[in-house]
Order: structure tokens, then sequence, then C-alpha cells
């Protein structure tokens, strides 16, 4: 079987987006799967330009541009269809996902976020504001988690977790900062994982 085609979603800095493509080139990934399309909802997604450095069609989609949002994932869907693309992979995107892509591709759609979900997850729960709610908590440990995506934010079934200490001085850009490179150690480890059960 050839490597698995994933397609990537984001909206931002991307470094998430590095880790699958590094672990591509050389890591666990590696003829396990190769990143067949970046699409982001925002212009200015330095992950696009990560993309275009790796040889890799970006594509900017402004859902401004379209009549609804359901329109707007169709046209996302269409996309990812026409790269061949059996997994997405939410690297930072910031859009709710619509039910129209989920029904697309059951199951085949992993997210990662910055906290040890179920706690921290759900509207408006994402960047310094996951950071700051589990600071303001007062947890002893934070972490990252890869999940199947369903309807609801930050739900579905949860493939993979790291976890690391906060630490008393911690602030949220440090705790930020900490997770951050948990994640990349994550996804591309969950991705693999998942390659092997499907
Ligand atoms: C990460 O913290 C991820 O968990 C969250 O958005 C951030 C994206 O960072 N969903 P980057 O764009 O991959 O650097």
């Amino acid at each position: 079987m050839g490597a698995c085609k994933l397609g990537v979603l984001l909206s931002g800095g991307g470094t998430n987006l590095q880790a699958i493509l590094d672990s591509c080139e050389t890591g666990l990934l590696r003829s396990k799967a190769e990143v067949a399309i970046v699409i982001s909802n925002k212009e200015d997604a330095f992950g696009l330009a990560r993309a275009k450095q790796a040889g890799i069609p970006a594509l900017h989609l402004d859902p401004k541009q379209f009549p609804s949002r359901t329109e707007y994932f169709a046209k996302i869907i269409s996309e990812l269809k026409k790269h061949e693309i059996s997994l997405i992979c939410l690297a930072g995107f910031l859009l709710k996902i619509e039910p129209n892509l989920i029904r697309e591709f059951p199951k085949r759609i992993l997210n990662i976020h910055p906290a040890l979900l179920p706690k921290y997850g759900g509207k408006g729960m994402y960047g310094h504001f996951v950071h700051e709610a589990v600071i303001r908590a007062g947890e002893k440990e934070s972490g990252c988690t890869v999940h199947i995506v369903d309807e609801e934010f930050d739900h579905g079934p949860i493939l993979a977790q790291r976890k690391i200490l906060v630490l008393a001085n911690d602030r949220a850009d440090t705790l930020a900062e900490r997770v951050l490179k948990e994640e990349h150690i994550l996804f591309p480890e969950a991705i693999a994982q998942y390659l092997k059960k499907i």
C-alpha cells in the first residue's frame, strides 16, 4: 500500500504541520504518509508558506467568499477529493467543522488540542485561553490530546495524550511553549498509530 495522503487544515503558524512534514520526511511517518494538500481559512497563515516551501499545494479559502459554511466546507471537500486525501489533520484550524465534511470523511478527521481533554475544550477554548484556564484552575498537569473529530468542538474519541507538569511560576505563554513541544511529538505518533488501525 502506498503512503496515506494527508490533508492538513490550519489557521496559523503551522508548527504542527511542520512536525508532520518532518515526520513524513525522516520520522515515524516516513513512507507511511505524505501531506498532499494544506488548506487555510486565513490568507496570512504561516502554515501556507511552510507548505509551499515543502512543495505542497497550499490553498487559502476564505469563508467570507461563500454563501454559507456548508458551501465553504463543500469546496474544502472537493479540494480534498481532488487530491485523493484519506485522512484529514486539523493542525490549529479554528473553524468549527461542518457536518458535511464529517459525513464525507467519517472517523477520518483528527484534531490536536493543547490540553488534556475532556477538560479545557469546547467553544472559545483555543490558544492562550486554554492555558490561562488551566493555570487559573490550579491544575498540577496539562498536556495535549489528539482525538477523532465529531460534530462537537474538541469532542470525539481520544486517540492519544502527552502530559507535562504545570510549574508554580508558569504563565500561559510558558505553559503553551512546553505543551507545543509535546504536540510536535504527539501528532505524528498518533497519526502513525491510527494508520496501523485503518
Ligand atoms: C496548537 O496549540 C494546537 O493544539 C491548536 O492550535 C495550535 C496550532 O499551533 N489546535 P501551530 O499553528 O501548529 O503552531
